[in-house]
C-alpha cells in the first residue's frame, strides 16, 4: 500500500528543521483503528493448540466486522519462547509454531483486499541467547556479530546495588549477566537473562569502562543498519508498519532520551523516506519525546511516568491488589492524577503524533478483572476508549468481555518480574459453544492456556445475535467514530465537568461546527454535573437512552444526569 509522492520526499528533506514527526503521519493513521493479536492464542487451524496464521486468515471477514482497519501482531518470528516470542532467534522468519513466510505474505495479501492494514512487532533492543548472532558474538572480539552486544568484563563499583529501569534503559547490576563464553566475562540483557540486549551504544560512554561505546562507534552503526534491513525485508513483503518494543530503552544510561531520540531520528528519516505510506509506533510512554524521535504514535497505558494506571484496577504487578481506580463501581477514583498526565502530553503532541490509551494488552490485566466484570461496566470502560482523541487499540477478545484469568502458572515466561500474571490476559479467543470454545479441535491439556472455566463465558457466536452485547455496542461506537470527524483521531477534546467532582467525566469532542458530549459513570451511584460555557441548542442522543441518564438544556448551565454504571453520547448543535 505505500506510496511516494514527490511532495513526500520533499517534506522528508525538510524535517530535520520542521520538528520531525510534523509530516510522517500519513493520513490513513488519522483513521486507523487497531486491534492487537497475539498469535498463540487466537485461532489454532491444525490443531495443534497454538494459533497460527491460517488460523486468523480464516477470521479476518469477522475481524472486518467489527470495524477496526489495522492489525498488530506480537513477534511472529523464530524465537526460544522464554518470552512470549519477543526473545528473537532469527528475525528474517516466520516462527514455524505459525506457519511459513509465505503464509505471511497470504495473510497480508487476504488483508489488503478485505481494507485492513498489517503492522509487525519491531522487538528492536534484544535477541535471543540463542541466535546465531550471539551464538558468534560469544566466540570472541573478531567475529561478525562481535560488537552487536554489550561485553563487560566487570561490574563498576558505581552500579553494584543499582537496580536497572528495563523500560528506560538505565543499567543496574541486574542488567550483567554472568558468561562463560570467550569473548568476555558479562553481557548486558534488556529484559530476562535470555535476551542479551542489541549494542546501539551509551549516551556518554565512560572511557574506564571499555565495553561502553559511544552510539555512532561501528558497532552500534551496524546495528542500525541491520535493524533498517529488518524493517526493508518485512516492509517489502507489504506491511504497513511496526510496533517497536521498548523503544526508548536502546541506548544506555540516556536519562534526559538525548541520545536514544537521535539515533531513532537517523532510523526514523530512513524509514519515513523509504515507506512514507507505514506508520511507526512506539513503545515509549511519553509521546513528546517518541514523537520527536520520528514515531507516529505512542502508548500510554502502565509503564513509565505518564501512564494510565490511576483510571483501571491494579493495571501493573500482581493480581487484585486494592487499589483505588477511576473505573470501578466503588466510585472511589479520582481523575486528577490521569488528567494532569494525559493533559499535558496531549496538549504538546496536539496536530503531531497520536496518543493511543489501548483497552488492554498481553502485559497487562484485561478490563474484565476483579470487580470489573459486568457488560455494563466494560460498556462505560469501552466508551470511553473509542470516544478519545489518538488512535484507538482493542486487544484481542476485550470487544467480547473477555475475562482475565486468575492463578495461571507461567507460560514461556508470562509471569515478569513487575507483571505477575501475564498469561492471565493471553488465553484462546472465545469463538463459540464448539470444543474448547471453537478455537482449536485438540485436547483441553494441549491447549497453549487454558480457556475461561465459567460456562457462562463469553463468546462471538452468543453475542452476534445479541443486539445488547458488548461486540454489537463495540462495533456501533466504531460506527459512530468513522461517521464523525469531532469523534476522530485529531477532533479536539475538553475535559467540560469539575475535575474535583470527579463522577460523571464529562468531556467534549469538536471539530467546525461538529460537537459531541460525552459523560461516563463508573460507579453504582446516580451522579451529575452541570457543565459551564457551553451552549446547547439542541442535544440529540446517540448512546445511552433515557433511563441511563439526560441531559437537561434549558437552564444558563446545562446539566447532564448519568444512572449508576452508565454512559451517554450526544450530538451537540
Ligand atoms: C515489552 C513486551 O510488551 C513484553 O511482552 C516483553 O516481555 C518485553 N517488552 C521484552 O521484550
Amino acid at each position: 500500500m505505500a506510496v511516494k509522492t514527490p511532495l513526500a520526499i520533499v517534506a522528508m528533506a525538510l524535517f530535520p528543521l520542521l520538528g520531525y514527526a510534523e509530516n510522517t503521519t500519513p493520513p490513513w493513521v488519522k483513521s486507523a483503528i487497531f486491534y492487537q493479536i497475539y498469535p498463540p492464542s487466537y485461532q489454532d487451524s491444525n490443531g495443534d493448540g497454538i494459533g497460527d496464521i491460517q488460523g486468523v486468515i480464516q477470521r479476518l471477514d469477522y475481524i472486518k466486522s467489527l470495524g477496526v482497519n489495522t492489525l498488530w501482531f506480537n513477534p511472529l518470528f523464530k524465537s526460544e519462547f522464554k518470552d512470549g516470542g519477543y526473545d528473537i532467534t532469527d528475525f528474517y522468519q516466520v516462527d514455524p509454531r505459525y506457519g511459513s513466510n509465505s503464509d505471511l505474505v497470504q495473510l497480508i495479501e487476504e488483508a489488503h483486499k478485505r481494507g485492513l492494514r498489517i503492522c509487525l512487532d519491531l522487538v528492536a533492543g534484544h535477541t535471543s541467547d540463542k541466535s546465531a548472532w550471539f551464538q558468534e558474538a560469544s566466540k570472541g572480539h573478531d567475529r561478525r556479530y562481535s560488537d552487536y552486544y554489550i561485553w563487560p568484563d566487570r561490574i563498576p563499583d558505581d552500579v553494584k546495588g543499582k537496580e536497572k529501569d528495563q523500560i528506560g534503559g538505565v543499567i543496574g547490576e541486574d542488567s550483567f549477566v554472568k558468561s562463560t563464553a570467550p569473548r568476555a566475562s558479562y553481557y548486558i540483557k534488556n529484559y530476562y537473562d535470555a535476551q542479551p540486549a542489541l549494542n546501539y551504544g551509551y549516551a556518554n560512554p565512560n572511557p574506564k569502562n571499555a565495553w561502553e561505546q559511544a552510539v555512532d562507534a561501528p558497532g552500534p552503526m551496524a546495528v542500525r543498519r541491520e535493524l533498517e534491513n529488518i524493517m526493508a525485508f518485512w516492509m517489502d513483503k507489504g506491511i504497513d508498519g511496526f510496533r517497536v518494543d521498548m523503544a526508548s530503552s536502546i541506548v544506555k544510561n540516556d536519562p534526559d532520551k538525548k541520545a536514544t531520540i537521535g539515533v531513532w531520528q537517523d532510523i526514523s528519516n530512513w524509514y519515513h523516506t523509504h515507506y512514507p505510506d507505514a506508520v511507526l509506533i512506539s513503545e515509549w510512554s511519553n509521546p513528546k519525546e517518541s514523537s520527536s524521535a520520528g514515531f507516529n504514535i505512542d502508548f500510554m497505558m502502565h509503564t513509565g511516568k505518564y501512564n494510565f494506571n490511576s483510571l483501571f484496577v491494579n493495571r501493573v504487578g500482581g493480581e487484585f491488589a486494592p487499589v483505588v481506580s477511576y473505573f470501578a463501581k466503588d466510585g472511589k477514583g479520582e481523575l486528577k492524577t490521569w488528567y494532569k498526565l494525559y493533559s499535558e502530553q496531549y496538549n504538546a503532541t496536539k496536530g503531531n503524533s497520536l496518543i493511543t490509551l489501548p483497552t488492554g494488552n498481553h502485559d497487562i490485566q484485561r478490563l474484565n478483572a476483579g470487580d470489573r466484570d459486568s457488560v455494563e461496566q466494560l460498556k462505560v470502560a469501552m466508551t470511553f476508549f473509542l470516544t478519545m482523541p489518538g488512535a484507538p487499540f482493542i486487544y484481542y477478545g476485550d470487544e467480547i468481555g473477555m475475562r482475565f484469568q486468575t492463578g495461571l502458572w507461567n507460560k514461556e515466561g508470562s509471569q515478569g518480574k513487575s507483571t505477575k500474571n501475564r498469561a492471565g490476559a493471553r488465553t484462546p479467543m472465545q469463538w463459540d459453544d464448539s470444543k474448547n470454545a471453537g478455537f482449536s479441535t485438540t485436547d483441553y491439556w494441549n491447549l497453549y492456556l487454558p480457556i475461561d472455566k465459567n460456562p457462562q463465558r463469553p463468546n462471538v457466536a452468543k453475542e452476534e445475535k445479541d443486539p445488547r452485547s458488548l461486540l454489537n455496542y463495540t462495533r456501533n461506537l466504531l460506527k459512530l467514530r468513522a461517521s464523525s470527524s469531532a469523534l476522530s483521531a485529531e477532533g479536539d477534546w475538553e475535559l467540560v465537568s469539575n475535575i474535583n467532582r470527579p463522577y460523571p467525566m464529562v468531556y467534549l469532542r469538536s471539530s467546525g461546527n461538529e460537537r459531541y458530549l460525552i459523560a461516563l459513570n463508573p460507579s453504582d451511584r446516580p451522579v451529575s454535573a452541570s457543565i459551564n460555557n457551553l451552549k446547547i441548542n439542541q442535544a440529540t442522543r446517540v448512546v445511552g437512552d433515557e433511563a441511563q441518564g439526560t441531559l437537561s438544556t434549558q437552564a444558563a448551565q446545562p446539566e447532564v444526569n448519568v444512572a449508576p454504571i452508565s454512559a451517554l453520547v450526544f450530538k451537540l448543535e
